[in-house]
């Protein structure tokens, strides 16, 4: 049980929207390469994210993904323009995971504030919540671009604390990324690992202080008071 948490901040890609489905609805044009397309391209997009902050360089999310996914559909062998537009345009309209909306919801009742902290820009994240129909159940939606750097700088992780206007202890942050997970709780977040694909747990400083497959226990686990 978390106690004296005031709101629970979620990344989006891949804890509340589901990464996989761009390619998944795809799955007709792009044949037998729709998986090795999907893995290779969110693979990249992370990568790029790291690189590009070690670098001192910024290229919003869009750019990134957008670059990552050429390089997907390369190595793939496939040239075509027009299935690139159409999985960028399916990325702004992710399949939001059914037990999101439900424990939004739920924590709001419990008092909680929620917020999404992700490396998507304000365009991109707007779009993913409206598609998925839950942007009033949520307080804030935060973007590293206005910090313009990404997960896991501390800097960004602080943006929440300075937004919502709360100490790092009072939130509970909720990823489905161990190193973002990592990066939130070195930070000094109380964390939560969403493990929606049965990963191995990363060796990196920062530890989770819950692991759970799905979002439905989370209202159960976390509290506004201490006793
Ligand atoms: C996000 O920031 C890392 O994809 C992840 O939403």
């Amino acid at each position: 049980m978390l106690t004296g948490i005031s709101a629970c901040v979620f990344d989006a890609y891949g804890t509340l929207l589901d990464v996989r489905s761009a390619t998944g609805h795809l799955a007709g044009e792009l044949g037998d390469k729709a998986d090795q397309v999907g893995a290779v391209w969110r693979t990249r997009q992370l990568e790029y994210t790291w690189l590009l902050s070690l670098m001192g360089e910024h290229r919003d999310f869009w750019q990134v993904t957008g670059d990552a996914l050429d390089y997907a559909l390369d190595a793939a062998g496939i040239q075509d323009e027009g299935l690139k537009h159409r999985l960028m345009e399916r990325y702004l309209s992710l399949d939001c995971y059914p037990d999101v909306a439900p424990v939004l919801t739920d924590l709001r009742r419990a008092g909680l504030r929620t917020a999404i902290l992700s490396n998507g820009t304000p365009g991109m994240l707007a779009a993913g919540v409206a598609s998925a129909g839950i942007a009033d159940d949520l307080d804030a939606v935060l973007s590293v671009e206005e910090v313009g750097i990404y997960k896991p700088h501390p800097s960004v992780y602080q943006l929440a604390c300075d937004r919502l206007g709360l100490a790092r202890e009072q939130i509970c942050f909720v990823s489905s990324n161990g190193w973002d997970v990592a990066g939130a709780a070195y930070f000094g977040f109380r964390t939560v690992w969403l493990n929606r694909l049965g990963q191995t747990g990363d060796r990196l400083p920062g530890t989770p202080k819950l692991v759970m497959r799905g979002l439905e226990s989370l209202p159960g686990l976390v509290a506004r008071r201490n006793t």
